[in-house]
Order: structure tokens, then C-alpha cells, then sequence
């Protein structure tokens, strides 16, 4: 951005704001107290958002602020807000993005939203919002992203929303909408529409099909009749149109043929793109007049007004290039921004969820796209299943707190159901944790892909969003929580492991770290470096599922390092590796020798009188006295001796796995 465009916009905030700010005090927060009174009225949420607070200090959740002090952006997507969208955002003039997605709230879209001429982001998708969408909207000159899905909204489709020149995402799926798809064909900059799930009855007007730069449309479960515009052909599988019962065209698979009896089969008919009178322009005189100007009665108001009005137009396309620079800047070398480049399905997501989290800011790593169209650079494939991250955050209720299963510096774990209904655990990893390496990312991906074993954790797919900066590895879930639950039992919470579980776990993880030892056709050996009672989970039927194999290859090295901090404090390390820095499969034996004793006591903290009651088979020391005496001697004397052996202290010392799993089956 030029250095004259920045000027104005300084120009621009100082004449807007400069004097509003003597003669009303903070107006800001004031709305900012109207808007948290309508969204949370009972004020069990905001709480942080405090009347003599200050809203750009950093404490108020979700807001941040612009440069000028100024709120850019509130972003409380699933928070459980249940209240209500109020009339008052309309007085946060900078606002650029308005994100209230994923909660409860009802009522109606206020019509004054529509001042909000610089917002370019609004969403407001699943939410109980009723009644319809605001003609005015046609007045929002800046949105870019309008994502209104998943409510109950009613009405037509006002026509007004032919005037957003900066419009590429309109999701506007599972409402009520009813009406005729005319007013869309002037969005002439959409790359992305979806209107499924409503009760629109017109044609698919051909002037939709013709938008040049229209990557995806999505009509299905709607009433619309006639013919399929021809042209939509160019979408390919980004095209769904499916239970319409009306539509018919030609060289579509699963649309029938038209007849006679059809609506109007000439090429225009039936779509015929004439609308109301609309403003061809937003009306930024409008937003002046109220806001600003008119409040004003300085003698040179004229000279202000006059400045004003010429600058707006100016100033309105400096912001806009402002935005995008700075978002250009904050990814630099990526290819998905939303104001040019192609759109492929995972980049409009990467569009919805760049937008969706603002508050996550990233320096990326040049080209840091490996699912970018499933082809990374180098000609690199991914294998895994992949999942987008509308799944993802569905599936997690919006990584609401509710579902989170545990946190560590670099990912975090959430439950999460499909839309099938299927129960998965989903990892999510910072991107700045990753290895920094594209290549070597998608390779130790594709590795983790390709490992499968009934006693590991199954990875069932990835969603990489490189607009959220994380990475999302999708696991199925294992109900019974991790092995480390069952140790150091307290309370009657939780029923204790039986004599022949534990065994048979024991038998379940020696096959487990024997499968990721094993160099057999497709899959080199790995060693997972970082077995704990943590990272085993317990399935339904008790068996135990090792979690995380592979991950170092996806990491980070110092992220590497740092959790293997933790698990030599917990006690897995192995002592050459303090020496030698390097990981094998004996240290892996290692650590489920450890694990051995901590099944077979019962506790996580193991002492050195364990070790030598072990030697000498003096059980009451070392086999849980919650088992009261129901275990097996020979059996405790075995495993207790093979303990033994896996932690010593020498690695030639310790058997291999394959060994252990012989001796196990003996
Ligand atoms: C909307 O309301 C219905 C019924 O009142 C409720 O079942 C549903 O969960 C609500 N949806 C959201 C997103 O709050
Ligand atoms: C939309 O729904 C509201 C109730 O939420 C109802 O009062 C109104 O009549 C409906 N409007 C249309 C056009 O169906
Ligand atoms: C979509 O339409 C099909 C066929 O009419 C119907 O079976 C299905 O339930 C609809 N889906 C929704 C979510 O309305
Ligand atoms: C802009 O607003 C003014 C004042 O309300 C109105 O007279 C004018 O027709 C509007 N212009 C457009 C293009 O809508
Ligand atoms: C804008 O200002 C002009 C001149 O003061 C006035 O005539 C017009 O009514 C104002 N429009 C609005 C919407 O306030
Ligand atoms: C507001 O959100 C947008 C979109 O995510 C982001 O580019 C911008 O930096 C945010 N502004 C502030 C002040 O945080």
C-alpha cells in the first residue's frame, strides 16, 4: 500500500473519530456494554467485558483493536452466547469482522448492521437467528465473507445483495429462504455460494453460472425448477444440485433430461436477472452524514464535509488495500487469499477459517499448504483421508471447552462426533510446531497414515488449515479413557483394572510397539520415543491402543525435545539416552517396562523397593493391593522379572520387543 493511501486513512480516522472521541467520551465501549447486555444478558461469559474497563487494553475476550483504538474485530464463535445480536454494533464505525458463529443466539439480524461499512467478515452461521436478511445489507460495501448458514431465517433473498462488489463467500445453507436466486447474478466477484437446505423455488438464473471466477455452488434440497445453466459444467464436482425434483439439463449426471412440460427452456427465460432499483454504489454518504458530519458545528464544517466526501471514496479503497496488505503480510508466499487465486474447496474453507479465528495471527512458512488440492510441491501426494475443517469444527462443537480432553504446549486433544455419529478424538498441532519442512511434514503425514495395527490408535483422517495455523489429526476415540486413569485409584470413580485385563493390556502393548518395530514391506521401523501410561487409551473392550506413533516425524525438533522433558520426568527416559541423545528401540523397551511395573501396582510413581521386591517375588511390594490377592503368582512373577529386564539399566541388557511378545505368549 502507497504511503498516500496510509496518510488518508490516518486523515480519514482522525477527521472521524478525533472529535467524537472529546465530545462523547468512549462511545466504544459503551456500545461495547449494549452489544455484551443483548449477546449475554446474563452476563455469564463476558464477564470480562467491564464498564470502566478498557476494550483495546487486551482484556476484553474477543475484541481487538485497530491501530486508532478502535474495535476491528469481535470474535466469540461458540462461546454459548444465547442472547441476542444488538443494534449497537452499528457504532463500532471500524469494525472489520464480526465473528458470532457457533452459539445459541436468537432474534433478528438488525437492520443496523448494514452501517457497518467497513466490516468485511460476518458470521453468524449456526445460531437460532430468525426472520430474514436485511435489505440493507446491500449497504455493507466492504463484505467480503457473508456466512449466514445454519439458522432459521425466513424470506426472500432481498435483491439489495446485488450491490456487494466484494462479496466471495455467501453460505447461506439450512434456512428457511424461499424465493427466487435473481439478485445473485450481480455478484459478479463470488467464488463461492451455497443456498442447499432452503426452500428456493426459481431457476438457477444463467447469469449466476456465468460469474468468472465461481468455484463452487451448492442448491441441493431446494424447489428450483427449469433448466441447469449449461455452464455450470465448469465447476465440476463443486456443483451439487441434488434433490431438486424440478431441474432438468443436459450432460449432467443424475439430472434428467428437459421436456416441454419444463419452465421456460429458452436460454434466458425464466431468468430473467431484473431486479428492484438498487444502489449500484454503497452509499458511504450515508455512514458520513450520520456518524460524523452532521454532528459538527464548526464553522468549517462545510471544508470538512467537502474533504470527507472526497477522500471517502479514496480512503474506502485504501482501507480495502490496507486489509488485504496486512493480511497479505501476515502469509506470505501463500496462495490463498481471498481476493484473487483460485479457490479450490479447501481454499474457500481456508477463506471461512482465516476469517473465523482473527485472533490467531501466524507468520507462515513459505508454501506451508500440504493439502493444498492434495498435491503438496514437489509433486508430494498426501495419503491420509482428509477432512475439511467445517467437519472438524462441527465435530467439536467449535473446540468448545466442554470437549476438551487435554492441552499440552504444542496441540490439543478434543472429542469430537462426526456428522455420522461416529465418537473420534481430534488432535489439533500448532503450525509453528510442525516440522518446518514441507517435505518432511507430508512424509512423516503419509507415515502415520499408513500405520494400522489393532493395538495402535487409528488415524481416520487430517484437516490441515493453514487459516487457523493448526493441523488436525483425527483419531477414532477410545471410551475408557487413557491407562493413566486407572492408576493411583482413590475414590470409587472408576473401576479398577482386573488381574487378566492388566495382563492381557500388557500383551496388547508389547504387540503394539512390536508392530511399529517391525521393518516389514510398506513401513520402516519406527520407534515412538514417547510411551507413557498417557499415551495408551483403553477401547471398549479394554484393550489398549497406543497413541501418537509417528508423531516426531511430524514435529518440530525443540517441540520434540520439550516433551521429552515431561517423560523423563515421569520417569520413561531411558539412561543412555542422556548420554548417547539418540532414540532406538531399546529405549522404547524401556519405557514399557515402566509401564509394566505401573499396571502390575497400580501406581504412577514407582520406587526402587518395587524393582527389588520384583527380584525377589515378594508381591505384597509391588503387585496393587487392590487386587486383595486375586492375581496369579506364577504370572506377577513373570512379568515382574521381564520389568526387570526392559528397564535395565544397560540397553543390550533389555530384550527386544520381540522377545518380550514370544515370552508374553508363552
Ligand atoms: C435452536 O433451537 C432449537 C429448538 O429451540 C434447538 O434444538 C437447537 O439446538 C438450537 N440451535 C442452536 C444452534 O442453538
Ligand atoms: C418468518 O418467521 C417469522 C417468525 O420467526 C414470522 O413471524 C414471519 O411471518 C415469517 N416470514 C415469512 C416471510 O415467512
Ligand atoms: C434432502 O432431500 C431428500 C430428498 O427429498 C430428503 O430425503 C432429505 O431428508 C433432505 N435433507 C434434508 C436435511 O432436508
Ligand atoms: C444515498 O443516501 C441519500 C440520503 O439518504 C439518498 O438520497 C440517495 O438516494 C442514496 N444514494 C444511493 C445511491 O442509494
Ligand atoms: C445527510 O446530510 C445532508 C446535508 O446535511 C442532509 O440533507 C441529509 O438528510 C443527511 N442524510 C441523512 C441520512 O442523515
Ligand atoms: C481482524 O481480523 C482480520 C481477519 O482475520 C485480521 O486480518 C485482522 O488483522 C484483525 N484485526 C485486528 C486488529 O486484530
Amino acid at each position: 500500500m502507497g504511503f498516500f493511501a496510509r496518510l488518508l486513512l490516518v486523515g480519514f480516522c482522525l477527521l472521524a473519530f478525533g472529535s467524537r472521541g472529546f465530545v462523547r467520551g468512549n462511545a466504544e465501549l459503551e456500545a461495547l456494554m449494549e452489544i455484551k447486555a443483548a449477546l449475554d444478558p446474563e452476563n455469564k461469559v463476558l464477564t470480562s467485558w467491564t464498564s470502566n474497563g478498557d476494550p483495546c487494553g487486551g482484556s476484553f475476550e474477543g475484541v481487538a483493536c485497530n491501530e486508532h483504538q478502535k474495535v476491528a474485530n469481535i470474535s466469540l464463535q461458540g462461546k454459548g452466547l444465547s442472547g441476542k445480536v444488538s443494534p449497537a454494533v452499528a457504532q463500532l464505525e471500524c469494525l472489520s469482522g464480526l465473528y458470532l458463529h457457533y452459539n445459541s443466539l436468537t432474534g433478528e439480524i438488525p437492520r443496523e448492521i448494514s452501517k457497518l461499512t467497513e466490516l468485511a467478515d460476518l458470521y453468524l452461521n449456526v445460531n437460532n437467528l430468525t426472520g430474514s436478511i436485511p435489505s440493507e445489507i446491500g449497504y455493507m460495501a466492504s463484505l467480503q465473507v457473508l456466512q449466514l448458514c445454519c439458522n432459521q431465517l425466513n424470506g426472500t433473498i432481498p435483491p439489495q445483495i446485488g450491490s456487494l462488489k466484494k462479496l466471495s463467500f455467501l453460505a447461506l445453507q439450512h434456512n428457511k429462504l424461499s424465493g427466487d436466486l435473481s439478485g445473485l447474478g450481480n455478484l459478479q466477484t463470488l467464488k463461492s455460494l451455497d443456498l442447499g437446505f432452503n426452500r428456493f423455488t426459481s431457476t438457477i438464473p444463467v447469469k449466476i453460472a456465468n460469474i468468472p471466477g465461481l468455484q463452487a455452488l451448492d442448491v441441493q434440497n431446494n424447489s428450483l425448477s427449469g433448466l441447469v445453466p449449461p455452464a455450470l459444467k465448469k465447476l465440476e464436482e463443486r456443483f451439487h444440485y441434488q434433490n431438486n425434483p424440478g431441474l432438468c439439463g443436459f450432460g449432467f449426471p443424475s439430472l434428467r433430461n428437459c421436456n416441454n412440460l419444463d419452465p421456460d427452456l429458452q436460454p434466458n427465460g425464466g431468468n430473467t436477472d431484473t431486479i428492484g432499483p438498487i444502489p449500484q454504489t454503497a452509499n458511504v454518504t450515508i455512514h458520513c452524514n450520520q456518524s460524523h458530519c452532521s454532528q459538527s458545528k464548526l464553522p468549517q464544517a462545510a471544508l470538512v464535509a467537502g474533504i470527507v466526501s472526497v477522500t471517502v471514496t479514496l480512503v474506502g479503497a485504501g482501507l480495502l488495500t490496507f486489509y488485504r496488505y496486512r493480511r497479505g503480510k501476515q502469509k506470505i508466499g501463500s496462495t490463498a487469499d481471498a481476493s484473487d487465486g483460485r479457490l479450490s474447496t479447501d481454499q474457500s474453507k481456508d477463506l471461512y477459517s482465516r476469517s473465523a479465528s482473527p485472533l490467531v495471527c501466524l507468520e507462515y512458512s513459505s508454501g506451508w499448504d500440504p493439502l493444498d488440492d492434495g498435491r503438496c510441491g514437489n509433486g508430494l501426494s498426501l495419503q491420509a483421508p482428509r477432512y475439511t475443517l467445517e467437519e472438524v469444527e462441527s465435530a467439536t462443537q467449535y473446540f468448545s471447552e466442554a470437549n476438551l480432553l487435554g492441552r499440552s504446549n504444542f496441540s490439543s486433544v478434543y472429542k469430537g462426533v462426526l456428522r455420522d455419529g461416529t465418537l473420534v478424538a481430534i488432535r489439533s498441532i500448532n503450525v509453528t510446531s510442525c516440522k518446518s519442512e514441507e517435505v518432511d511434514f507430508v512424509n512423516g503425514l503419509n507415515l502415520v497414515t499408513s500405520l494400522r495395527h489393532e493395538n495402535l490408535t487409528r488415524l481416520r483422517g487430517v484437516c490441515c488449515s493453514k487459516g487457523r495455523g493448526e493441523c488436525f489429526l483425527v483419531y477414532d476415540f477410545a471410551p475408557k479413557g487413557t491407562l493413566s486413569q486407572y492408576l493411583d485409584l482413590e475414590d470409587g470413580s472408576i473401576q479398577g483394572l482386573d488381574w487378566p485385563t492388566r495382563v492381557s493390556i500388557i500383551k496388547g502393548i508389547a504387540e503394539g510397539i512390536g508392530y511399529l518395530h517391525n521393518s516389514e514391506a510398506n513401513k520402516p521401523a519406527v520407534v515412538h520415543q514417547n510411551i507413557s501410561v498417557e499415551k495408551i487409551l483403553i477401547n471398549q473392550q479394554f484393550n489398549p491402543l497406543i497413541m501418537d506413533s509417528g508423531l516426531p516425524k511430524l514435529l518440530a525438533d525443540d517441540v520434540i525435545y520439550s516433551a521429552l522433558k515431561t517423560s523423563a520426568a515421569m520417569g520413561y527416559m531411558a539412561p543412555e539416552y542422556i548420554t548417547t541423545g539418540r532414540f532406538t528401540e531399546k529405549s522404547d523397551v524401556f519405557a514399557f517396562g515402566v509401564i509394566i511395573f505401573q499396571i502390575l501396582s497400580g501406581k504412577l510413581q514407582l520406587s526402587s523397593s518395587m524393582r527389588s521386591a520384583a527380584e525377589s517375588c515378594s508381591f505384597e511390594n509391588f503387585i496393587d493391593c487392590n487386587l486383595r490377592g486375586n492375581f496369579t503368582e506364577p504370572e506377577a512373577a513373570i512379568l515382574g522379572k521381564m520389568a526387570l529386564r526392559c528397564t535395565s539399566e544397560l540397553p543390550d541388557s533389555r530384550p527386544t520387543i520381540f522377545r518380550v511378545i514370544e515370552e508374553l505368549n508363552d
